[in-house]
């Protein structure tokens, strides 16, 4: 019997160096998109997955991510005195929705250490890894879509995207043949090989792993088994490729778009997509664009 996915893990103990100074004190994942800090589109789309247990690697400096998921009795009283009902309702739903725990990450050793940090906590059971600085809009919630291909192989996904090639050498890089899978022949890859940061000319193919995978426990054995790569940070990649010496690999080429929120342009991207998506927003957002002169 395949065992459900009951927990994603957030690995949010990076160091951000890509948004400083903006992350110099405050994490990255609470950058607000539009009036969510990042990490919660992450744990809505968690949620909207059907899962309910959050566990967020944490680090120094980190503490606000805590204190978003927590209760805020102050805020609630003055909001409840104030009777202003729809911001009270907004600030709960975040603490109630979700059940959280954090564990640290006390030294940025790379994003292998990070998930191998949540082992206690996740136990003997396949469960999800979210990089909250992917934000995805999609109809589908991406990690319902790949909690589809684990629910009917019973094996690790991991969620691919096609990207250019002379874009290839930021992304982990898969070597996969395709599966056919609900009537599609583009869609699902059994993977071959992984390669992280490879040159264009020695990328395998054009299909990138972005952040969201579902992984069988084994995982954690393999990040162990690999340790430290050149960079002294232990890679997760390495991890996956040691894996699937023992175990199949999927790869599932997603419907939806992702937004690297963690990169200064991806960030301004995401903001105004998600602006232009909002009822009480997008109409006088999209005028102002217009009268932009560009
Ligand atoms: P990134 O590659 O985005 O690294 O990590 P980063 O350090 O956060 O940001 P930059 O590149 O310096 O701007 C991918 C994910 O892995 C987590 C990050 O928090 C992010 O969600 N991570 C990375 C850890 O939790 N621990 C690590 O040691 C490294």
């Amino acid at each position: 019997m395949i065992s459900k996915v009951r927990k994603a893990v957030f690995p949010a103990a990076g160091l951000g160096t890509r948004f400083l100074p903006a992350t110099k004190a405050s994490p990255k994942e609470m950058l607000p998109l539009v009036d969510k800090p990042i990490i919660q589109y992450g744990v809505e789309e968690a949620l909207h997955s059907g899962i309910q247990n959050m566990i967020i690697v944490t680090g120094r400096g980190k503490s606000a991510i805590e204190d978003h998921f927590d209760v805020s009795f102050e805020l609630e009283h003055t909001l409840e005195m104030k009777g202003k009902k729809d911001m009270l309702a907004a600030v709960r739903s975040i603490s109630d929705m979700i059940d959280v725990s954090y564990v640290r990450q006390k030294e940025a050793l790379g994003l292998g250490h990070a998930v191998l940090r949540s082992r206690e906590l996740v136990g003997n059971e396949p469960f999800c890894v979210v990089l909250a600085d992917d934000v995805i809009d999609s109809e589908v919630p991406c990690i319902r879509q790949l909690l589809d291909v684990y629910e009917f192989y019973g094996a690790s996904v991991v969620a691919l995207m096609e990207v250019p090639k002379e874009l290839i050498s930021a992304y982990g890089v898969v070597d996969a043949e395709p599966v056919p899978h609900n009537g599609s022949q583009n869609r699902l890859y059994r993977i071959r090989n992984l390669v992280e940061k490879p040159k264009p000319e020695d990328a395998p193919s054009n299909l990138a792993i972005i952040g969201r995978y579902i992984l069988t426990p084994e995982i954690f054995d393999s990040i162990e088994a690999v340790g430290p790569g050149a960079i002294g940070e232990i890679q997760l990649t390495d991890g996956l490729r040691h894996l699937l010496r023992s175990r199949p690999i999927y790869g599932y080429r997603f419907e939806g778009t992702r937004h690297d929120a963690g990169d200064k342009l991806g960030f301004l991207k995401a903001t105004v997509e998600f602006a232009l998506q909002r009822k009480d927003l997008g109409e006088p957002f999209r005028e102002y664009l217009k009268g932009l002169k560009l």
